[in-house]
């Protein structure tokens, strides 16, 4: 038995977006969404399913954190449905919607869950999307005025903030391969979204700042190990230039000031920057989240599709918790990074209730093992992580899957919205209790 004791005040955590929980779609003078008008038309979603109703967490918030004080959370991650509070994305509020982020985290802090927000997690609003959305310049400063807002309303109570989840699924799935909404498929596009994203970041961080300079402000990226199956030296390479590619995208600008160069010749070039852009972008942030899911393998031929041997999860994603150690003290030794937190990190696999009443996901248990003990052995290399939050507090909307991939600690049975705490649930109670992870 080996027993993976973590720092006196980890922070462990479960993370979720507004669109993937909320429902209430339009009630209460919420604003259009990209998400919604995307999930309404037909054949963008697996088996046609929308966010409109989804775990009804905009009615059910209160049991919700009953759940979480069942986990014994430390901390809960969960994005502003940004046309809730400004239903356009910009000009009039609704006061409706700022209340129910303020009820929420009220709660929050009653329960003693520290509460840590995403500004946007993809629900851009459909109207502003409709002036240009993100390649429009003029738009970058209503994703600041947002943030303000927020900032000032729960500024008092929130400390830790983050402009973006992961940009460049924003970017890519976005706007090349139209998967997720927008659903448009134009790469040059692509690449100005990609750099114009960052701006807004950088104006949002002066915006958060302006309001309270004592906020913590940072952005989340997802970042995939790229690994070399064989030390043949192609191999070695293709796994190189994967990363360089794919995975400095925003790591570079953010924390080096500058693109990567292999980077600009696969994007074929750079992106339209304007002066004072790239410091913009290089603003010192107070922590920096990542998302951990797995990893691509090359050998000297390119990709490997399947990797033999290996088990993958509903997604089709290989499960390697090796290759979390591998990728933080990669990105800690490239980079001068402010301290981590992995911002999600978790498993989809087809649960059943069992006669018992319960979800036996043992897989999910073990993925989550190996990613914490993964994550504890790169603490130990010198990786500053100080938290770590499980994708998902509950199954939910998994974007262009549907209902169709869960991923949660708790169970939701889309028909009657009940909720059952999984046995990797049950185990994350314990882990979080005794603060460490026995194997
Ligand atoms: C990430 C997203 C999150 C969820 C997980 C499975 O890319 O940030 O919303 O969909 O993947």
């Amino acid at each position: 038995m080996t027993f993976y004791k973590f720092p006196h005040h980890f922070l462990w955590g479960a993370a979720t977006a507004a669109y993937q929980i909320e429902g209430a779609w339009n009630e209460d003078g919420k604003g259009e969404s990209i998400w919604d008008r995307f999930s309404h038309t037909p054949g963008k979603t697996a088996n046609g399913d929308t966010g409109d109703v989804a775990c009804d967490h905009y009615h059910r918030w209160q049991e919700d954190i009953a759940l979480m004080r069942q986990l014994g959370l430390k901390a809960y991650r969960f994005s502003i449905a940004w046309t809730r509070v400004l239903p356009l994305g910009a000009g009039n509020v609704n006061p409706k919607g700022l209340d129910f982020y303020d009820r929420l985290v009220d709660a929050l802090c009653a329960a003693n869950i520290e509460p840590f927000l995403t500004l946007h997690h993809w629900d851009y609003p459909q109207a502003l999307y409709e002036t240009g959305g993100w390649t429009n310049r003029a738009n970058l400063h209503y994703f600041a005025d947002y943030a303000a807002l927020m900032a000032k309303r729960l500024g008092d109570r929130v400390k830790k903030w983050t402009t973006f989840n992961e940009p460049s699924v924003i970017a890519w799935e976005g706007y090349v391969s139209g998967e997720h909404a927008p659903g448009e498929q134009d790469a040059l596009k692509a690449r100005q979204v990609a750099h114009n994203l960052m701006v807004a970041h950088g104006l949002a961080v002066q915006a958060i700042r302006g309001v309270d300079p004592d906020l913590e402000v940072g952005i989340v990226l997802n970042q995939w190990m790229e690994d070399a199956a064989d030390n043949e030296p192609r191999s070695i390479q293709n796994a190189e230039s994967a990363w360089n590619r794919s995975q400095t995208t925003f790591l570079h600008p953010i924390f080096k000031g500058h693109y990567h160069p292999e980077f600009v010749a696969f994007a074929g070039g750079l992106p339209e920057i304007q002066a004072g852009d790239m410091a913009l972008i290089a603003q010192k942030l107070d922590f920096v989240g990542i998302n951990f899911y797995s990893r691509n393998l090359y050998n000297a031929q390119g990709r490997v599709d399947r990797v033999e041997g290996s088990e993958y999860t509903a997604m089709g994603w290989e499960v390697c918790a090796p290759a979390l150690r591998r990728m933080l003290v990669k990105i800690n030794s490239e980079y001068r990074l402010p301290p981590i937190y992995i911002t999600e990190n978790g498993a989809a696999f087809p649960d059943e209730v069992s006669p018992d009443g319960k979800v036996h996901d043992p897989r999910r248990l073990d993925y989550l093992k190996q990613h914490f003990i993964q994550t504890r052995l790169a603490m130990q290399d010198g990786v500053d992580v100080r938290g770590y939050f499980v994708w998902s507090l509950l199954d939910n909307f998994e974007w262009a899957h549907g209902y169709s991939k869960r991923f949660g600690l708790v169970r939701v049975d889309y028909d009657t919205q009940k909720r059952t705490i999984k046995d990797s649930g049950e185990w994350y109670v314990d882990v979080i209790r005794r603060n460490a992870v026995e194997e």
